[in-house]
């Protein structure tokens, strides 16, 4: 007599810990795990084959993982969307009936990344409560940003190469952007508010928060490429503006920021260069597109991008024309949700020349089709100071460092035209 075994076809399908649990791990495991942003965790066979159809499903549908650059930009390092096999390996096994397989040596879990030790750690030395309930900002929505300003007590001049963000709420807490403030201006906001932190975008003056990257749900770090590095001038204060989504009861945050730093003299610094909208007005039933478009002074090593905008933005892109006349997309986000978004390296820095053209557009829906749109019922949009311009931050440095106090010189002075009142 023989025992059964499976049939050949049986054992050619994708099973549990064949090849679905490396997939679960590699590609929803930074989230769905416990202390993660996600509400519930897939890291056991029990997690996954009690959900199976519905993951089937938000996956096929492109749902999960959340990811929003379009492929027509340029490649982005640790892309996180699913690649095809892996979908129909789902589709595959969930209509099999979800078959575990045999076990492995060892079982695929998401490994935590050890790594050195930062050189300067932030603290906040209290949390803030967050409220229950946002309560109404000034632009007819849920109040949901709050900024902390913590100091860094740099005698001397820091050169940042990478930074973790961790926080005490990951599921309430989704997009984070930072800043280095050197002028006193995010102090003297901060300090006109009781208790930690305050209620107002992070930016300083003219510099959006941004400038030095920003965190998003399952992306807490950062870590530029080697031979660049973000500059904070002594005595900075690190700004970090949270965007966080009120869950119904009082949360605690009390959050930190891990740094990491080089000597090395040959670092290049990393400059922001920033295409931005400041106003914005935007009808009931009115859909619009934005433009900004400025040209490089000198050639510029970009190394990735920060997108900023909140409210009615559907869509956005950045491009660049050469001065040949050749152009190319650098970053398109077809289908944009503030909720997933944060900052995007390249998978290698891409040189762009003096003379080259960067354009930037933004598609603002302000109607009932725009099944994200805050606003309902539908009532003219306008933005501004307070609520924020939209904007995507383009992060690079000057090709040839002895012209980077010229290229900021120029952004510098970008950055005060756009102010003057047209
Ligand atoms: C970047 C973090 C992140 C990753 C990676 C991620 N998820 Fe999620 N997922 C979330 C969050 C957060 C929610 C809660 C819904 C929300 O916030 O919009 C969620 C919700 C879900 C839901 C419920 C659907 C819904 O709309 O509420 C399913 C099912 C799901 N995820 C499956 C997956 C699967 C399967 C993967 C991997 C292929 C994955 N997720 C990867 C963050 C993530």
């Amino acid at each position: 007599m023989f025992l059964a075994v499976g049939t050949p076809e049986e054992a050619a399908g994708p099973t549990w810990h064949g090849e679905i649990a490396a997939i679960v791990a590699t590609h929803c495991g930074s989230c769905h795990r416990d202390d993660g942003p996600a509400p519930f965790t897939l890291q056991r066979y029990e997690d996954v084959a009690g959900r199976a159809n519905f993951i089937e499903a938000v996956v096929r549908e492109r749902l999960m993982p959340p990811w929003l650059p379009g492929s027509a930009g340029l490649p982005i390092r640790d892309h996180r969307g699913l690649p095809e096999d892996d979908i129909k390996a789902i589709t595959d096994w969930v209509r099999a009936g979800k078959p575990i397989g045999t076990a492995g040596a060892e079982p695929a879990t998401v490994k935590a990344t050890a790594g050195a030790a930062p050189d300067l750690r932030l603290a906040m030395p209290e949390p803030w409560i967050m409220p229950a309930e946002g309560g109404e900002n000034w632009g007819r929505r849920q109040r949901d940003k709050r900024t902390f300003v913590l100091p860094m007590n740099n005698a001397e001049a820091l050169k940042v190469t990478a930074l973790a963000y961790a926080s005490e709420a990951p599921q309430a807490v989704h997009a984070v952007t930072f800043l280095a403030d050197a002028t006193g201006t995010a102090r003297y906001t901060d300090d006109r508010e009781v208790g930690p932190g305050h209620y107002m975008t992070g930016d300083v003056r003219d510099r959006p928060t941004g400038v030095m990257g920003g965190v998003g749900v399952g992306m807490r770090s950062l870590a530029l490429p080697p031979g660049f590095h973000w500059e904070v001038e002594p005595w900075s204060e690190a700004v970090m503006e949270v965007h966080y989504r009120p869950t119904g009861r009082e949360q605690h945050l009390r959050e930190s920021l891990d740094l990491w730093f080089t000597d090395d003299p040959a670092s290049r610094p990393v400059r922001t260069m920033v295409s931005m909208v400041r106003q914005v007005s935007v009808d009931a039933e009115e859909t619009q597109r934005v433009h900004d478009t400025y040209t490089l002074p000198v050639d510029v090593d970009i190394i990735g991008f920060t997108p900023r905008a909140t409210g009615v933005i559907t869509s956005m892109n950045l491009n660049a024309t050469w001065p040949d006349g050749a152009s190319r997309v650098l970053l398109d986000i077809p289908d944009y949700d503030p909720h997933w978004r944060q900052a995007y390296l390249l998978e290698a820095p891409v040189r762009l020349p003096a003379g080259t053209r960067i354009g930037g557009s933004w598609v603002l829906e302000n109607t009932l089709d725009n099944a994200r749109n805050p606003f309902v019922p539908l009532e003219r949009y306008v933005t501004g100071r307070r609520t924020g311009a939209v904007a995507i931050l383009l992060h690079g440095a000057a090709a040839d460092a002895a012209e980077d106090a010229q290229l900021r010189r120029w952004h510098s002075d970008l950055m005060m035209a756009r102010q003057r009142p047209r």
